[in-house]
């Protein structure tokens, strides 16, 4: 079958996307679904970072690629050997396929598959299959997704079902900003009722953060961005307090509203300056999270005495830790419940032709999360 598509030839392209136009809409030859794999229908899908930094190359994936990841769709129809999904099941998508069978996999930590990884590195399906064309030439899946187009055929375990009852926009989110910022508090750092929490970067992966120590009982909260109206709308959200990330006695502030820093910070932008922020607002003792996604080459200068004589902790998160089929339908629990109130993080709803400046908006670093609807 035919799919339109949105499509990523170089990884060099400069600000701004509207007039540069990295990203081409092109009709595609999508092939049937494969064994354990099926076709969905896209109902939308989230701007997220992690896309502007394929596009930067800030993020290196193997181009041409059909990009995009956080979405909800419907199932169409099912290949060989999936018994447990039926045409018409609304699902999210998890931007790691997991194979239930590798080392991670077996410990509970999906989020790390090893052939998951692999075939995200490679830009195809866990199966190793390409299934979009142009032409003759293959195109690359985008972390087993490629949700910027109107269909596509993916691995089983890319796909989580999700309850109808949830708006199908606002289940874009659960794949990956509020499984990710959620996870990072709940699983990764485990964060205890009446603590103190920091969080650096206020995009859809902050703010669900920030959601996410609210509903795990965090006593104070302090938002940290660049941007003011980010400061707002986490002042809205439930933060106790905001800094902007450029007064240059933020870290001092925060030490002294938490008499010597918070229990846990979250570095959530993706930046190595944000990264020393975080360790310095933490206290002795506290623990550090990091889920950002820096260019490879940027390292970050970690004072090794205090890590040890100060016995800090400091932790990657990726996908929040999760166990997706366990994790989704507990956050779109409190969300449902009105204790996780997700639909606050949307920003603007676009078509797929307007995604370029989509990712304007989003560079700019005051959007919310915006979201192309199908
Ligand atoms: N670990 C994972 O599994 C995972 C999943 C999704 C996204 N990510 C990564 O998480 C990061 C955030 O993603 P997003 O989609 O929410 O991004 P976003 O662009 O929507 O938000 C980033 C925010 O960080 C702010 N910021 C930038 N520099 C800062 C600084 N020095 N101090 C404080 N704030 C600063 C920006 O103003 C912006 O509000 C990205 O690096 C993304 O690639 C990781
Ligand atoms: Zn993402
Ligand atoms: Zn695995």
């Amino acid at each position: 079958m035919k799919t339109r598509a949105a499509v990523l030839y170089h990884t060099d392209s400069q600000a701004p996307f509207a007039e540069s136009r990295p990203l081409k809409i092109e009709e595609l030859t999508l092939d049937p679904p494969g064994p354990g794999e099926v076709l969905i229908r896209m109902r939308a899908a989230g701007l997220c970072h992690s896309d502007l930094s394929v596009i930067t190359g800030a993020r290196p994936r193997p181009v041409p690629m059909a990009l995009g990841h956080e979405a909800s769709a419907v199932v169409v129809e099912t290949g060989e050997g999936v018994h447990d999904l039926r045409p018409g099941d609304p699902v999210a998508l998890v931007f790691v396929p997991s194979c239930g069978h590798c080392l991670p996999c077996m410990e509970g930590r999906p989020a790390l598959c090893e052939p998951g990884a692999e075939a995200n590195g490679k830009g195809t399906l866990l199966s190793g299959a390409r299934r979009l064309h142009h032409g003759k030439a293959a195109i690359n899946h985008h972390l087993g997704v490629s949700a910027f187009a109107e269909h596509a055929v993916v691995s089983r375990r890319s796909c989580v079902k999700i309850e109808a009852d949830i708006d199908p926009v606002e289940a874009a989110l659960f794949g990956c900003a509020v499984l990710t910022g959620v996870g990072a508090v709940i699983n990764t750092a485990r964060v205890q009722a009446g603590t103190t929490v920091a969080v650096l970067g206020l995009g859809g992966v902050g703010l669900s953060a920030l959601l996410g120590a609210i509903a795990a009982g965090a006593r104070e909260i302090i938002a940290v961005d660049l941007h003011d109206s980010k400061l707002e709308t986490a002042s809205a959200l439930g933060a106790t307090a905001t800094m902007n990330a450029r007064d240059p006695d933020a870290i001092e502030k925060v030490k002294a509203l938490t008499r010597g820093g918070v229990d846990y910070a979250f570095e959530m932008a993706g930046s190595v300056q944000a990264m020393e922020a975080a360790y310095r607002m933490t206290r002795r003792g506290g623990t550090t999270v990091t889920a950002g996604l820096p260019h490879p080459d940027h390292k970050w200068p970690l004072q090794q005495v205090s890590l040890v004589a100060e016995e800090r902790t400091v932790k990657g998160s990726y996908i929040g830790s999760c166990v997706p089929g366990r994790d989704i339908p507990r956050y779109i629990g409190l969300y449902l419940g009105g204790k996780l109130p997700v639909n606050k993080l949307m920003g603007q709803r676009m078509p797929l032709a307007e995604i370029n400046r989509g990712f304007d908006r989003l560079d700019s670093g005051e959007s919310l999360r915006d979201l192309i609807v199908f």
